[in-house]
């Protein structure tokens, strides 16, 4: 919906994303998710329109490798792609406040605020997919509160229906209004649906009467230091991160991750036959 959206309010095409983001199986959203393998693999070819920009993933960064520091080579690469790659002008670009599904990656404030100027220079929506974020899980109602900035649209999904399916794209009255002018149609079969948005209402509501938003910022703090501390008492944990209670601890460079095939509790059940995976020597996260 939202990558109809800007492409209808702006009447351009082009849209930028980031290598490792993750917005979905939907020809659409796999078109701006930035993995490769089992998701592109016998699909044929995904929408045009996207291209992909380095991740502030400092953890694993290949721009401020053995610097003491960030240097924000991940924002210039990703100025040099718009630039190089693209009329120069996209509709939006599409990132995650935080990278959920790619291992809970928090960016600095110096990157989100760089690509705030690379966009607002070249009039290029930013657009924040809090599926998984949203509706307080991060300690903030929204991830994107933790750095200072309000994207132009913000999309929510896990977090706001938890449990029942339902998703919102969230913008301004302009955008909205400009596009709905234009001849966007936000409607589907279940758009508007009054239970389910009535369960997201009651679940809003849960979350404020108890408190969960604080809750995830406290409880999370604490689930950090004990993850803080298993990084630096074992060898093969590498970065323990993430906001509130989406927190992630990876291995580190030289863990080996071996993939095994699970033995349900009935002998003979699935998997009759076990995928055949190879361990595989593979960096975490
Ligand atoms: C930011 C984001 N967008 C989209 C999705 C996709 O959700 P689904 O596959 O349930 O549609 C996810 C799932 O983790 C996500 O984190």
């Amino acid at each position: 919906m939202a990558l109809r959206l800007v492409r209808k309010y702006t009447g351009r095409f082009e849209v930028i994303a980031l290598m490792r983001g993750y917005h979905g199986q939907s020809y659409g959203s796999a078109s701006i998710t930035g993995r490769g393998g089992m998701l592109r693999e016998g699909y044929g070819p995904m929408p045009t329109g996207a291209s992909f920009v380095p991740p502030p993933y400092t953890y694993r960064c290949q721009f401020c490798k053995g610097e003491a520091c960030c240097n924000l080579g991940c924002a210039d690469a990703a100025e040099y792609v718009i630039d190089t790659s693209t009329s120069g002008k996209p509709a939006a670009f599409f990132f995650e406040p935080m990278m959920s599904a790619a291992g809970q990656i928090v960016p600095s404030k110096e990157w989100i605020h760089r690509m705030v100027e690379i966009c607002k220079a070249r009039d290029i929506l930013m657009v924040a997919p809090e599926a998984l974020t949203c509706f307080g899980r991060t300690g903030k109602w929204f991830a994107f509160e933790h750095f200072d900035f309000v994207p132009d649209i913000v999309t929510c999904s896990k977090g706001l229906g938890g449990g029942v399916p339902l998703c919102a794209v969230v913008t301004s009255a302009e955008i909205a209004d400009g596009a709905v002018a234009k001849g966007y149609m936000p409607f589907s079969s279940h758009a508007g649906d009054p239970l389910l948005c009535a369960t997201g209402l009651a679940n809003i509501e849960i979350v404020e009467r108890d408190n969960l938003v604080e809750n995830a910022r406290v409880v999370g703090a604490y689930f950090m230091e004990k993850l803080l501390k298993m990084q630096n008492q074992y060898e093969i944990a590498g970065e323990a991160r993430g906001l509130g209670l989406c927190r992630a601890l990876t291995g580190g460079s030289s863990v080996s991750i071996v993939l095994m095939p699970v033995r349900l509790s009935t002998p003979g059940s699935w998997p009759r036959s076990p995928p055949r995976r190879t361990p595989a020597s593979v960096p975490g996260p």
